[in-house]
């Protein structure tokens, strides 16, 4: 029989593929190529471009699928920070879907991050199922609130005791903003540095072609020496029923870098006059938010579920770069189909620092590649795993010395998709 499908060649992006991946970038993700401002959208997404980091696949000159990578500065407990690469952009277009074409730019990519010296690979997946298969376990997880304000039993508003609130415009806010959320990121584990671009879209230095520019309210939280620790972006529904307000405050980022800050943020944001709910997304599953509250059941989760989902590719880097809750030692074994993490690592870590290397001694944990991803960060329990099979214990010990050494105090957040 003849074969009509001629085969889809993947290959590394050219400045001159520049139109047609971006065609088919809009297409992968169910949007109507624009041809408004059409030149303007191609100058736009040039910035997020690499073209060492950027594939396609191209079915003659059409391109039918689109893959690129970012990288990501991540924090791991104890502080911290590895290089990762940041895969985005993945599309296949329909007509070219389940041939295989995900799987190979993966395959390629994984490749290049261990040439690139990356640790480790991270994402955010648009659906559970696409990327287990390739070794990635969800590490962070995500909560939507929605704060229904006259039940939250929070007494009358006060001023903070220390410290000082202050409306600022975009330029002030993008004076410290920056520099608040360096010193936050380094504290939370989960969290990835922001790029100066990052800046520029919320303060209006650059906008999207096809968007309108919308301004919103930032707060700006100091502390009793003046210094700015956390701030608050946010925009407001103002509606009204019945001849009474029922605003809705839609948080875009709040972020503290004390624990005062959060909090002073947080009490601030749920007490504007004339809102009557407050809606937060993507917050940390272990939020102080409910806490703040008289009644913590006026914080209802709306969602919650994975966010950042992590692809551990050398061991020994990544074992050996965070803390872990207790002192201890642990040998474990990692197996990995596509190969870069499969092996026996001895590690031998604690809250000052770790080792590991690779081993010949019994295993007392083995695990999957992606349950290792799963429990990197601290974001799950390996007495849980191991209830449904995904991780084998040499005794029940074993697992519970392990769980008090991965967990962490506060949950891993990854506030941002990338
Ligand atoms: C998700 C997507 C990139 C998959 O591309 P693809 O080329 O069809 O994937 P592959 O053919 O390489 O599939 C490899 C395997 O993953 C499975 N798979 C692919 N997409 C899946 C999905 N959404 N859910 C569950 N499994 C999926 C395939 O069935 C196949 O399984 P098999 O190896 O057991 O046969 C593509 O469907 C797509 O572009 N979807 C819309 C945009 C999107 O969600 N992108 C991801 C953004 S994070």
């Amino acid at each position: 029989m003849t074969e009509h499908r001629p085969a889809v060649d993947i290959r590394w992006y050219t400045a001159d593929d520049h139109a047609e991946w971006c065609r088919a970038l809009d297409v992968g993700f169910l949007r109507l190529p624009s041809r408004e401002n059409h030149e303007a959208v191609l100058e736009y997404r040039r910035r997020w471009v690499d073209p060492d980091r950027t594939m396609g696949a191209f079915d003659g000159p059409r391109c039918v699928a689109t893959f690129n990578s970012q990288p990501q500065v991540l924090t791991v407990p104890g502080g911290a920070t590895l290089v990762a690469s940041g895969v985005t952009n993945v599309t296949v277009t329909s007509t070219h879907r389940r041939r295989g074409l995900l799987s190979r730019m993966m395959a390629r990519e994984l490749d290049r991050c261990r040439e690139r010296g990356e640790p480790l690979a991270i994402l955010d997946a648009a659906e559970y199922g696409i990327y287990g298969r390739y070794g990635y376990g969800p590490a962070t997880s995500m909560v939507n609130f929605e704060v229904d304000v006259h039940r939250a039993a929070l007494g009358s508003y006060a001023p903070p005791a220390n410290g000082r609130l202050d409306l600022v415009d975009p330029a002030e806010f993008g004076k410290h903003a920056p520099e608040v959320h360096e010193r936050f990121r380094l504290a939370r584990h989960g969290v990835i540095a922001r790029k100066a671009i990052w800046w520029q879209l919320v303060t209006g230095e650059l906008v999207h072609p096809l968007k309108q520019w919308k301004d919103a309210f930032h707060v700006l939280y100091r502390n009793d020496s003046g210094q700015v620790d956390g701030f608050l972006t946010y925009h407001v529904e103002d509606e009204w029923a019945d001849h009474r307000p029922q605003g809705v405050l839609h948080v875009q980022d709040l972020i503290g870098a004390t624990p005062e800050a959060e909090a002073e943020l947080w009490r601030y944001a749920v007490s504007v006059d004339w809102v009557a709910k407050v809606v937060a997304e993507n917050r940390p599953p272990d939020d102080i938010l409910p806490l703040l509250l008289g009644d913590a059941r006026s914080a209802r989760r709306t969602a919650a579920g994975d966010f950042l989902w992590l692809r551990p590719l050398d061991v020994p880097r990544l074992l050996s770069e965070r803390t872990y809750g207790v002192a201890d030692t642990l040998v474990l074994e990692v197996h990995d189909h596509m190969g870069y993490a499969q092996g026996r690592f001895l590690l031998d870590g604690g809250p000052d620092g770790a080792t590991c290397a690779a081993t010949t001694r019994e295993p007392d944990l083995v695990l999957e590649v992606g349950t290792l991803g799963n429990l990197y960060l601290g974001d799950e329990s390996t007495v849980r795993l191991a209830a449904v099979g995904r991780i084998e214990a040499s005794d029940r010990e074993a697992l519970s010395r392990a769980d008090v050494m991965f967990r962490t105090g506060r949950r891993p957040w990854c506030p941002d998709s990338f």
